[in-house]
């Protein structure tokens, strides 16, 4: 049976190259059984409904935020796509769950993976086929990038890692997933205009890498982006598109164009675009596919068969997900929560990051009864946790960005509420002085046993602009004047913690010069759950165990990148986030990958085990590129104990320095990690398989992934500067 169906796609395969198109070999036996489906589906299909099923419906014309045409004949449904990347987005009882940035702040990937699931059962019992996210793009090479915190932070591995398991985990429930936004958009600043020029080793070992690993997670659908690529743009580029995407990774899924991010009928086709959508642009006129793909058609200009590789694609993403059987039909009402708060909880609490805790400030204890809560963003929006369009507010507790990856609140537990609500379980007492008022935060402060100050950091999409910034932040700072009012806390109170709510970095210099300042706790993007996770960690009823996803320096120029105007020339290549800081000697303030705890672990005893070959990888195409890229050349183990007296979860972090013989790489990259959970004086192994892929660099005259010959550097330790093991691989 299965040598029938791979017979069926290898035909298919021969007929798209005629084309000139190498159509996407599925290497794969549910790819292959779907686009068998789909074939045969295909064939009871006419010519209006094969371009109803690849054209959105138009801006605002369905129930969804896209939604395309049916098919009775075969019984497909006028597919639904609602966004995002943290839940679903419009939906009246649905879950707000931590943000992706708190989700690699948490470094677990069994969490990773459950938000993942959750957050696809909640699409399919609303009956969303496509659920818009997860999100590789923006990676964050630019701190301030305004939708950074959709995503998984700025290491290319980690993100991998985090697509990975979060698409797993959503199609595990039976949603389409769709990585976004496809490729190099990163910034909102002139999104829709920029060209991003970038060179094809860069492309590879950072942009790409992480959609390789949604393919290979067999992401149904991926994203187009606004911006350009080399001067084409994203929706319109075969490089990207067909070349990148569909040649080399063998993606089997389709590609859905952003939103009104297509511009012509004829060259999107032509690049690799399937759908377009939301089939129109926002005033509901230039519908560039729908009857003008039908006329492209009979021109000539447009081939048939590239039209029916579109429906096949989308065809077999539906049937390779099971929702041609009892999926049920959108319901925007539905309560589809369950029990998913628990996880939202998780996320939050576990990437909740310690980054200072001078004698022991934290956790608080029986000797903490007067506590004060300072600041605007400890308690909930006067105007309401929904009162700004797609979550554009300025004020008031944070638990996401804003723009589309957002979602209507059902409830945003407050810092105050749950520390309250906790302190008078132990006998506390509770000042609030709810603004950024630095004089009557001071006040607040005068007295109390620890006052507890929050600052935030807001970013978002670009259609939204808040407080001046327009998606992008306008600087690193904290927003309301945070330092001025942390600064005027600190000086009455010398038992001083920082609580920061933010996108991403901020700069924390001036915040650090005030003596009084004991304790910062990066509390990071919460979501829903935001006062019940801070509390977790601020009584140590859970041991702060989250690390940092991206790094803090301490001045802007730091991070080598920033908002550019006009086109982006990714001079930085290779060298962003901490490989830039490693590679210029520059001393972070807080590195990629730290975090403290209430305990202390000791690592000991590496062990290294390769089978490592030089040379590249010549496996055959499956989805994520050639097979033999996933397989494990190396196996790297160590001994970590929790040296302390209390329990607690350590983040234990792989880097490889690449031998003499590659060309120049950064000093150190993130290949792997673990996270393992250790009661106090417990030991454990922390166990890292390097994929081929891990141990490679893009060889560009090749195009190909090549392992170096020579001696590779193995670092293990708990952060990206705190290394405590090395040990080498030869190959
Ligand atoms: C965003 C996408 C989103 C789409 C639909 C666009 O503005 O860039 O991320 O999925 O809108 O809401």
């Amino acid at each position: 049976m299965i040598s029938k169906i791979l017979a069926a796609v290898a035909t298919t395969t021969a007929a798209f190259a005629q084309l000139g198109h190498a159509q996407t070999a599925p290497n794969d036996e549910g790819w292959a059984a779907a686009y068998q489906k789909a074939e045969t589906a295909m064939g009871r299909l006419s010519a209006s409904e094969k371009i109803g099923l690849v054209t959105g419906v138009g801006w605002d014309k369905g129930p969804c935020v896209g939604n395309t045409g049916s098919a009775g004949s075969i019984g497909y449904p006028s597919l639904c796509l609602q966004d995002g990347p943290l839940g679903l987005r419009f939906g009246k009882s649905v879950t707000a769950f931590a943000p992706g940035i708190q989700a690699a702040s948490t470094w677990d990937v069994d969490l990773i993976r459950q938000r993942g699931q959750y957050m696809g059962a909640e699409a399919k019992s609303m009956g969303v086929n496509v659920m818009l996210g997860p999100v590789a793009g923006a990676l964050g090479k630019i701190p301030n990038g305004g939708r950074n915190w959709e995503g998984f932070g700025p290491d290319p591995y980690l993100t991998g890692i985090a697509m990975m398991e979060t698409i797993e985990g959503m199609q595990s429930s039976g949603v389409q997933a769709c990585a976004k936004h496809y490729i190099l958009n990163e910034q909102e600043v002139n999104r829709n205009t920029m060209s991003s020029n970038v060179d094809d080793r860069t492309m590879h070992e950072l942009y790409l890498w992480p959609f390789a690993d949604s393919v290979k997670a067999n992401v149904a659908s991926v994203m187009c982006s606004y911006n350009k690529i080399n001067g084409n743009w994203a929706c319109e580029s075969e490089e990207a598109l067909q070349k990148l995407l569909k040649d080399e990774l063998g993606f089997p899924g389709f590609v859905v164009s952003d939103w009104d991010a297509q511009h012509t009928t004829e060259g999107s086709a032509k690049a690799g675009m399937d759908m377009t959508m939301p089939g129109s642009n926002y005033d509901g006129g230039n519908v560039l596919w729908g009857d003008r793909l039908q006329q492209a058609i009979g021109s000539g200009s447009v081939p048939q068969s590239r039209v029916d590789d579109m429906v096949k694609r989308v065809l077999a993403s539906w049937y390779y997900t099971g929702q041609d059987t009892g999926y049920p039909r959108f319901n925007i009402n539905a309560d589809v929560r369950g029990n998913h708060a628990e996880n939202a909880r998780a996320v939050a609490r576990d990437g909740i990051v310690l980054l200072k805790n001078d004698d022991g400030v934290l956790p608080l204890g029986a000797g903490t009864s007067k506590i004060a809560v300072i600041g605007s963003a400890s308690v909930n929006n006067p105007a309401g946790i929904n009162s700004c369009v797609d979550r554009g507010c300025n004020t008031g507790a944070l638990a996401m960005g804003w723009g589309s990856g957002t979602v209507d609140l059902t409830y945003l537990v407050a810092p105050h509420d749950a520390i309250n609500e906790r302190a008078r379980a132990e006998g506390a007492s509770v000042t609030l002085s709810n603004s950024d008022d630095p004089g009557r935060g001071a006040q607040a402060a005068q007295g109390a046993d620890v006052a507890l100050v929050f600052i935030t950091a807001n970013s978002g999409e670009g259609y939204i602009e808040v407080d001046g910034n327009p998606g992008d932040r306008n600087n690193l700072d904290p927003w309301h004047n945070g330092n001025a009012l942390v600064k005027a806390v600190a000086a009455a109170n010398p038992n001083t913690i920082v609580v920061a709510h933010s996108t991403g970095p901020i700069i924390l210099e001036s915040i650090l010069e005030n003596a009084g300042v004991k304790g910062i706790v990066w509390a990071g993007l919460p979501g829903q759950e935001n006062g019940n996770a801070l509390v977790d960690i601020l009584w140590g009823d859970t041991n702060p165990n989250g690390k940092l996803p991206y790094t803090l320096g301490k001045k802007p120029g730091d991070w080598g990148t920033s908002v550019v105007q006009g086109d982006d020339n990714f001079r930085e290549g290779l060298y962003i986030d901490y490989r830039h800081f490693d590679k210029n000697n520059i001393e972070p303030r807080y590195e990629f990958g730290f975090g403290l705890s209430y305990t202390t672990f000791e690592y000991a005893d590496i062990t290294v085990d390769s089978t490592a070959t030089a040379g590249p990888a010549t496996g055959d195409l499956a989805p994520g590129g050639p097979k033999d890229l996933y397989d494990t050349v190396a196996t790297v183990t160590a001994t970590i104990t929790n040296s302390g007296s209390v329990d607690g979860a350590e983040v234990a972090q792989l880097y490889v320095t690449l031998p003499a013989s590659a060309p120049e790489a950064p000093p150190k990259q993130l290949r792997g990690f673990a996270k393992l959970p250790l009661t106090a004086g417990e030991s454990g192994t922390a166990t890292f398989n390097l994929r081929r892929k891990d141990l490679s660099f893009w060889d560009t005259s090749a195009k190909k992934w090549v392992v170096p010959e020579g001696e590779f550097g193995i670092s293990v330790g708990a952060s990206s500067r705190d290394i405590r093991l090395e040990g080498t691989i030869t190959v």
